[in-house]
This record gives structure tokens, C-alpha cells and sequence, in this order.
């Protein structure tokens, strides 16, 4: 999730961009980098780091012009470099591009214009865009990236510019948000609204499949598949600029919470063949390890650490390899039984968690292959690591993990296929049935999250609470921990998880007259079992909540209140479990009037042991 903005007006471009960058740096801040039509060539700024960095080189040479693009960058191909920063140009320099998404083909048509004899000087899927748009320019610049949508396949938003025509700014969006800014003389695009809001409270949101061309005194739109013109609704903000960078939101947690769909869409995007249904992953060079690796270790910390409780489930179920699943501060002092045959593989949001970082190194000092599963591509632990699976979450800001866990759990169940795949575990039917199911998630999870009023509900219940219990058997425990945690992180009420099986071995003494418990039961084949221990705590006196996919009497009778969640295949329910946990979560701690984004005691990233 990067930040794009573009500008054609009769104002200095330079500042316009830098100041719009700097209200979408919460998108990401790998890199940054502006193009500005100079009045005769196009000329390029870019940076490694904040925008800090860029703002420092244009002052030492600024650009002058009122025609320019620019970016701020969350790398997802190619790590933070000057090389990786946007914008990009073709080899003539004559056009250039900032981009935000995924295009998911880019590997194929890379290779295309290697054969034509183009050369490549980043890393990036992005690049491949501008050197293709020069090929298929013939003096029209909005023909030429019509042409372009038709041949790139992903989620983009672009905004470009030529020397040959420095009348006009052209975007596009296909699955990544854009807006345009209009003003008097002025027209402006930006990934978010927080982008223009200084200049104009007048946007207009960009639907899929829109190209805008943007002169100083008009907006075009028209749709990409029929060249039709569209009129697009022009809306009046009245946010502040914290509102803005929330997308509305009253917290980051919330926001993070609402762009889960479009977080496992792109986490998906690329890494599923359609034409076969399996599940691929460019680059990662696995499958020469795999004869070999005849264990798996899985180490993290806090919400990582529960997504690898999940990664233990799928892969044992669909790869039948025997995995082991470690708290890094554990891990790394207790000598593991690890080998050259043991693959480790560390999960972490930041990158950049201590404990897991050195526990990443001592596995290495043991032999081990690392594969790390990580939200930030030029973190630490993504450098050290000897092969990355990256989530495409986008920025995590909420020291609560959301987001960031859901792509977690995503990359564990392509893994576990791909695992599978490559040691011929799984037959093709279920294969198929899997990336079916897998590919419905997204979609679920918007259908839980469009009834989060009976969760609001709920957590005004429970705020006054000292004590909250969640139960479940099987990989609903696994996901109990993770809802335990998120209360316990937010709203500060002692909470506890447990294996719904044990209680009966000491913690039902804790069930009393009224005591709260969250029952997860997701699983059939422990159906049975799990309504028998909720009937245990009922017995005692407990107030049970039931989440379940499954709508039967039984469980109504058994519990006080029922949440249903839609069915999908047993080991991808805590994809869908877990939303309402997260919710219940943020609306306890709000009701309790707690600072959600940054929980007392609390940082987003753990860089000390
Ligand atoms: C989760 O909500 C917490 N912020 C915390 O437990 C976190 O998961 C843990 O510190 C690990 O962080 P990482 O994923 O960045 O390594």
C-alpha cells in the first residue's frame, strides 16, 4: 500500500506533491520520490527512507514546474532503494509513472521486453509498466495506457505523465483506491482524500476501471473497457486532517480491522494459477529444499506467534510434515532440536521484533533453512532470512495486531498448499476445492463486518467485567488466544484462553454465577464435544456467547448468545472467527474509553529483549 499524488495547475508542482506525500506517508515510507514536467524534459527526485530524505535533495536542487507526479512507497517487490523508488521512467526518460498495488503478470511481460532488448534498472512490478507504455505509445496518450490496461493484470493505481504532451495528467484505477482533487485551475489525484484536503475540500472518487485525464480546468472520466464517458459524484469533505488519515475511522484498529478484505485479496493476488488452481509463489525457490526438510519449526512472538499455532494445523493437515510452534524468547535459549533437515520458518509484522530476529539467527547457527513470513520488506528480519513470503497488508499502525495476523494465517494456508503440492499430499479435487475456498474469504469477511452492531452491543455487556474466559478445541483454541489477547492488549480486563477439553482439570474451580466466557465452535468433527464442554461451564453458572458455523439447535440451547459466522473449509474458519474477537476487542476498549491505537505499555514494535 503505497501513496500516489499528481498535480497539473499553475502552482509550483514541487510543493504540491511533497506536502500531499506527507499526509499519505502512513501508507508507507520506504522510499519517496516526485517527477515534474520542468518545461522542456521530465526530471526525477527519489529517496530511500522518509520524506524527509527527498524534501533534503530538493532542496539542494529543487524542480520547477506545474506539472508532476509522486509517491511514497511500502515495498512489497524489491527492497527500499533509490533504484525501487518511485516514480519510474522509460529508457527515452520521456515518460514516467507512480504506481500503487500489484501487477500480478509482471514477471511475463518483464521477460517480454528483455527479449525486445529494454533494460530494467529496479526490481519492481512497476517498472514494467512505463517501459510498455512507451512501446505502445503512437502519439495519444490516453489511447496508450487504454492499450496498457489491457495487457497488465493486478491491482493499480497510476498516475502518468509524458513530455510529449505536458497538457495532461492521465490516471487510472483497477483495484487501488484514487481520488481526484478539484480545484480552480487546479486539478489534483491522490491515493487518499488527507492528500489534497489542503488545497480543495472538492473530490470525486475514482471507481474501478476509471481513467481520468486531468487539465488545469478540467477532469475527464471514462471507463476502460467501452471508452465511455462517466460522471462521477462530486463530494464536499468536511474532515480534519487526522479524520482524513483514518478514511473516516475513529481509530487506525478500526480502519486496519475494515481493510482485512482488501488485505487478503492482495495477499492472494499473484501467488494463485487460475489456470491449473494451485497456488505458486515467484521467486521463493522452495522446492529444492523440500526433499530434505523432514520437520518444521515455527517461531514468533504475541499475535504472530498464535498465527503460528494456525501454520501448525494447516501444515501437518495438508503437507503431513511435523511441525513445531515456539515463542521466540523461549526458542532462542533452549537449545532446539533443530537440524539442515528442519525448516524454520519466523513470523513477524514489523520485521524487526527482537526476540524473534535472534531466535531467526540462532536457528541459522543450527543449520536451519529460514523462511520468514513478514509485513515489511527491508525490515531486519526480511534481510537475514534466507527465503520471505511478504503479507500484503499494507501499514499496520495499531500496536493491536488485526490486519496483519488475518494475511499472516492467508500465507500459512497458500503455504500449506504449496507444501502440499510439491509432496503430493493433497489430491487435485481437494487442491481445487481449497483455492476455491480460499479465494471466498475476502468477501466473507466484508459480510461479518457489515453486522458489527450486535458486537458493539455485546462489548458494552462485557466492559465491567474482571474476568473474561474464551474456549475453544481443536484450532478454535489457537484463534482463542489470539481473541484473549486483543482484549486483554485494548481494554485491559483479565482474560484467559483455554483448550476447551482442560478445563475440567483445574480452570472450571474458576467458573462462577455470571462469569463470561466466549465459545468458539467452528470445528464439525469436535462439534459434539465442544457442546459438551460449554455445557460444563453452564452448569456453573457461566453467561456463554457461541460463535459457530453452524446454525444448530443445539447449540442455541446451549449457550446464551449465538454468532454465526459463514461456513468455509474447517482449517480457514479462524480467518472469519477471529473478525468478531477483533471487534469485540476495539468496542470494549472504546466503551471503556481506553486509547485504542496505543494501549498503555504497549509498542508497535518490540525491538529489545
Ligand atoms: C499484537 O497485537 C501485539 N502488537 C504484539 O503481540 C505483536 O504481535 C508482537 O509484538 C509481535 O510483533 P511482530 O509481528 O511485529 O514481530
Amino acid at each position: 500500500m503505497c501513496g500516489i499524488m499528481g498535480y497539473i495547475g499553475n502552482r509550483q508542482a514541487q510543493s504540491v506533491l511533497t506536502n500531499g506525500l506527507r499526509k499519505l506517508e502512513y501508507r508507507g515510507y520506504d522510499s519517496a520520490g516526485i517527477a515534474v514536467f520542468t518545461g522542456e524534459t521530465i526530471a526525477v527526485r527519489k529517496k530511500t527512507g522518509r520524506l524527509a530524505a527527498l524534501e533534503q535533495q530538493l532542496a539542494a536542487s529543487p524542480l520547477h514546474g506545474s506539472l508532476g507526479i509522486g509517491h511514497t512507497r511500502w515495498a512489497t517487490h524489491g527492497r527500499p532503494s533509490d533504484e525501487n523508488a518511485h516514480p519510474h521512467v522509460d529508457q527515452s526518460g520521456k515518460f514516467s509513472i507512480v504506481h500503487n498495488g500489484i501487477i500480478e503478470n509482471y514477471l511475463a511481460l518483464k521477460r517480454e521486453l528483455l527479449e525486445k532488448g529494454v533494460t530494467f534498472t529496479s526490481e519492481t512490478d512497476t517498472e514494467v509498466i512505463v517501459h510498455l507504455l512507451a512501446e505502445l505509445y503512437a502519439g495519444d496518450l490516453v489511447e496508450a495506457v487504454l492499450q496498457l490496461t489491457r495487457k497488465i493484470r493486478g491491482a493499480y493505481a497510476l498516475g502518468v505523465i509524458t513530455e510529449h504532451e505536458p497538457d495532461k495528467l492521465v490516471a487510472v484505477r483497477v483495484a487501488s483506491p484514487l481520488i481526484i482533487g478539484l480545484g480552480d485551475g487546479e486539478n489534483f489525484i491522490g491515493s487518499d482524500i488527507p492528500a489534497v484536503l489542503e488545497y480543495t475540500r472538492d473530490v470525486c472518487i475514482l471507481e474501478d476501471g476509471d481513467l481520468a485525464i486531468l487539465t488545469k480546468d478540467d477532469v475527464t472520466i471514462l471507463n476502460i473497457d467501452t471508452k465511455q464517458l462517466i460522471n462521477r459524484e462530486r463530494v464536499q469533505i468536511d474532515w480534519d486532517q487526522e479524520q482524513a488519515e483514518k478514511a473516516g475511522y475513529d481509530h487506525y484498529m478500526l480502519k486496519e480491522i475494515y481493510e482485512q478484505p482488501r488485505a487478503l485479496r492482495n495477499s492472494m493476488a499473484g501467488r494463485i494459477d487460475e489456470a491449473g488452481k494451485t497456488v505458486t509463489f515467484s521467486g521463493l525457490q522452495l522446492r529444492p529444499l523440500l526433499n530434505d526438510i523432514d520437520k518444521v519449526f515455527i517461531v514468533a512472538c504475541g499475535t504472530a506467534y498464535h498465527a503460528g499455532l494456525v501454520g501448525k494445523h494447516v501444515i501437518e493437515r495438508l503437507a503431513r510434515l511435523p511441525v513445531e510452534v515456539d515463542v521466540a524468547s523461549e526458542f532462542r535459549y533452549r537449545r532446539p532440536l533443530i537440524s539442515e533437515k528442519t525448516l524454520t520458518i519466523v513470523v513477524s509484522q514489523s520485521g524487526e521484533t527482537a526476540d524473534t530476529l535472534a531466535a531467526l539467527r540462532e536457528a541459522k547457527r543450527l543449520g536451519s533453512n529460514v523462511l520468514a513470513i513478514t509485513n515489511v520488506v527491508g525490515s531486519s528480519i526480511a534481510r537475514e532470512a534466507d527465503r520471505v513470503i511478504t503479507t500484503l497488508a499494507g501499514p499496520e499502525i495499531a500496536v493491536a495486531s488485526t490486519k496483519a495476523y488475518t494475511t499472516q494465517l492467508l500465507v500459512f494456508y497458500l503455504l500449506g498448499i504449496y507444501l502440499a503440492q510439491e509432496r503430493q499430499t493433497l489430491d487435485e479435487q481437494l487442491r481445487i476445492a481449497l483455492i476455491e475456498a480460499l479465494q471466498q474469504l475476502p468477501e466473507q469477511v466484508e459480510s461479518i463486518l457489515a453486522n458489527a452492531d450486535e458486537i458493539r452491543l455485546f462489548a458494552e455487556s462485557i466492559k465491567q467485567e474482571k474476568s473474561i474466559f474464551f474456549i475453544g478445541r481443536g484450532i478454535d483454541y489457537a484463534v482463542s488466544l489470539e481473541g484473549s489477547l486483543k482484549l486483554k492488549e485494548i481494554s485491559y480486563i483479565h482474560s484467559e484462553a483455554y483448550a476447551a477439553g482442560e478445563l475440567k482439570h483445574g480452570t472450571l474451580a474458576l467458573i462462577e454465577e455470571g462469569t463470561r466466557v466466549i465459545a468458539l465452535a467452528t470445528q464439525e468433527e469436535l462439534y459434539e464435544k465442544m457442546l459438551s464442554n460449554i455445557k460444563e461451564v453452564k452448569a456453573r453458572g457461566a453467561t456463554v456467547l457461541g460463535i459457530s458455523s453452524a446454525k444448530t439447535i443445539e447449540l442455541h440451547r446451549a449457550v446464551d448468545e449465538v454468532w454465526l459466522i459463514p461456513s468455509t473449509y474447517p482449517l480457514f474458519t479462524p480467518i472469519l472467527s477471529v473478525i468478531p474477537l477483533q471487534l469485540i476487542a476495539y468496542y470494549t476498549s472504546l466503551a471503556l474509553g481506553n486509547d485504542v491505537d496505543k494501549p498503555r505499555n504497549l509498542a508497535k514494535s518490540v525491538t529489545v529483549e
